[in-house]
């Protein structure tokens, strides 16, 4: 018998509230040298629309943070498996902005968001040990890594990894770059199962990048003229992490499937991190390339950016909930399936994970 990584449920939190692209009609943006652009904004939109796929976004209510949207998604994935919260050993936490009250400007990280989500779900077992991860965008992914090494080692057995972000938190609204961001949570509780054949985790590759890129995500000032240097903002050398992408991701995937002992024809979803549509279409053509395939299969790639914008380290568990709630139009998840997640941010930092259902 083997001992297999499951997950067992998922959750996710969507906050209600939707920001169009014509929402960002009233905003100035600037370029990087404090400049007003020339073009009027409804251009730019467009143009920003054209590249990206995104049409709406999501931000949380004024009077919710990060960790608030983390314990929602905690409590659907908890309910979905079914199972006792005081059960829990690990509760995995991947974010990168801690909480942000609603018009500061100080990151919250005391204590960690997963010591607070574990506060909201009242757990009382102290040996259900919970710590955030700092991975960039791809942290969720990496939580995941962690959760099948401490279930294969015997360290644990039932672990809660969710990813959340509150983006519209740390936006310079004068950059027009801020229009990928959005806000959410996905969540996967995953536990150590005993069965004949090898599913759940099956391998994974990771890479950190740090030489020449480690400041191409950082936090800086905003691009308004005469901002306040003090007060920091997401900030992004887009075109940089394009190329670093495309260069990478693709082979992180190829290398995680060789990991995995998986073909590429067993390969029936790749959830990719929704960072803007264009990079990420460009991105599965290369990775089907590597494999001498053209065009990538039809209905191989789900994506939610249209609707839910970039949401960092919770864009992959919440289009994996959706998938497997049946949320999204097109794609279905069966048994004995074998999906890919994989990601790129900040770090930079790449990863990517074969899973069997
Ligand atoms: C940001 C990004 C969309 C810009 O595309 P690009 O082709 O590299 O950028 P360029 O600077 O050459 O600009 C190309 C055109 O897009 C426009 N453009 C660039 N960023 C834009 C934005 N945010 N909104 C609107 N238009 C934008 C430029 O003005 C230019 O227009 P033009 O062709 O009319 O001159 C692209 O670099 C990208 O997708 N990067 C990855 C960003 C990302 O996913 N970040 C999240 C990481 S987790």
């Amino acid at each position: 018998m083997k001992k297999n990584t499951i997950i067992i449920g998922t959750g996710a939190y969507i906050p209600p509230n939707i920001v169009r692209n014509a929402d960002f009609c009233q905003e100035r943006f600037y370029t990087e040298k404090q400049e007003p652009f020339t073009v009027e904004n409804k251009e730019i939109i467009q143009k920003f629309y054209e590249i990206t796929g995104i049409q709406e976004r999501r931000y949380l209510d004024d009077d919710m943070k990060n960790s608030d949207m983390a314990t929602e998604a905690a409590i659907e994935a908890i309910k979905d498996a079914g199972i006792d919260k005081e059960t829990l050993d690990y509760i995995i936490v991947a974010h990168n902005f801690g909480d942000i009250k609603k018009n500061t400007i100080q990151t919250n990280i005391l204590p960690s968001l997963a010591s607070r989500v574990k506060y909201r779900l009242e757990i009382n077992n102290p040996n259900c040990i919970a710590y955030d991860l700092i991975f960039g965008c791809p942290g969720w992914v990496q939580a995941l890594i962690h959760a099948k090494s401490f279930i294969d080692s015997g360290l644990a057995n039932r672990i809660l990894v969710i990813g959340s972000e509150s983006l519209s938190r740390v936006l310079d609204m004068h950059d027009r770059d801020s229009m990928i961001y959005s806000d959410g949570a996905g969540a996967v509780i995953l536990e150590g199962i005993h069965s004949p054949d090898k599913k759940g985790i099956l391998g994974h590759a990771a890479q950190s990048n740090t030489l020449n890129e480690a400041y191409y995500l950082y936090l800086g000032q905003s691009f308004m003229k005469d901002s306040d240097p003090a007060i920091r903002y997401i900030k992004m050398n887009g075109r940089k992490i394009y190329n670093y992408a495309l260069t990478n991701v693709p082979v992180a995937m190829q290398k995680c499937l060789e990991n995995s002992g998986v073909h590429i024809d067993e390969v029936k979803k790749v959830f990719i991190h929704q960072a803007n549509e264009k990079m990420d279409e460009a991105m599965i053509l290369r990775f089907y390339k590597l494999f001498g395939q053209d065009e990538p299969p039809q209905y191989i790639m789900p994506m939610s950016i249209h609707k839910l914008g970039n949401s960092s380290v919770a864009t992959v568990p919440t289009l994996f909930h959706l998938v497997k709630t049946g949320q999204l139009e097109n794609h279905v998840l069966n048994e004995g399936d074998v999906v890919l997640f994989a990601s790129v941010g900040a770090g930079m930092n790449i990863n990517a994970v074969a899973y069997k259902l």
